[in-house]
């Protein structure tokens, strides 16, 4: 029976180490610090659920906790969940944001930091799942920022995106690859749920 535990055990290390959320098709296991501004209350463990109030404004990502110099980042908020009535649920972007400069505290941006692009981000939208349907995840990347990153043409709808119904169907993974961003440093989640005043 001793495989037994030892298979139990690390499959329990595996689920505590995501930090995307379940079934996001990016997995990250570094936690990304990120707090909701209303609060400031961080998403910790990631998967939190937090009063809606919270999640009207962006969030605040932080630089890696063992960062030892000033580094250039990307922030991404992408729903998994949206259900559009034909097919499988769709990802929909809700927040890209590039020029993300720091070292371990809070991120900012700065358009003039020596490697920044003038690729145009998506504003944040809250998340706004209909009511009466299930829990939507928003999962949080924070990639490093390329030298002479710019978004790749197939994507150029969202660069900023027109309204919210080009902001979908989206795909992290396709970006990423596109754009040559590699894989992202942290990631978090939160899940959105429209009862009782929760997210
Ligand atoms: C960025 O673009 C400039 C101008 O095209 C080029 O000289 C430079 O090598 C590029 N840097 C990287 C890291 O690709
Ligand atoms: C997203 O892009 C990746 C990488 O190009 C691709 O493998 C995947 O099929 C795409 N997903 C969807 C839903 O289009």
């Amino acid at each position: 029976m001793k495989h037994f535990s030892i298979l139990a055990v690390s499959t329990l290390a595996a689920v505590v180490a995501a930090q995307s959320a379940p079934n996001f098709a990016v997995q990250v296991q570094t936690n990304l610090r990120v707090d909701f501004l209303k609060s400031s209350t961080s998403v910790s463990p990631a998967g939190l659920l937090l009063p809606r109030d919270d999640v009207l404004d962006a969030p605040n990502a932080y630089g890696p906790a063992d960062a030892t110099e000033e580094a250039t980042y990307i922030l991404f908020m992408v729903d998994e969940d949206v259900d559009t009535g034909n097919g499988p649920r769709v990802q929909l972007l809700h927040y890209f944001l590039p020029n993300l400069v720091g070292i371990k505290h809070k991120l900012s941006v700065q358009p003039g930091a020596s490697d920044a692009t003038t690729a145009v981000g998506a504003d944040y939208v809250e998340p706004g799942p209909p009511p009466g349907d299930i829990a939507y995840r928003y999962t949080l990347l924070l990639y490093p920022q390329p030298a002479n990153f710019s978004v790749p043409a197939a994507y150029a709808s969202f660069s900023p995106p027109a309204n919210v119904n080009v902001r979908y169907p989206f795909n992290m993974s396709g970006l990423a690859e596109a754009a040559g961003l590699g894989q992202p440093i942290a990631a978090n989640w939160i899940p959105c749920h429209r009862q009782q005043h929760h997210c």
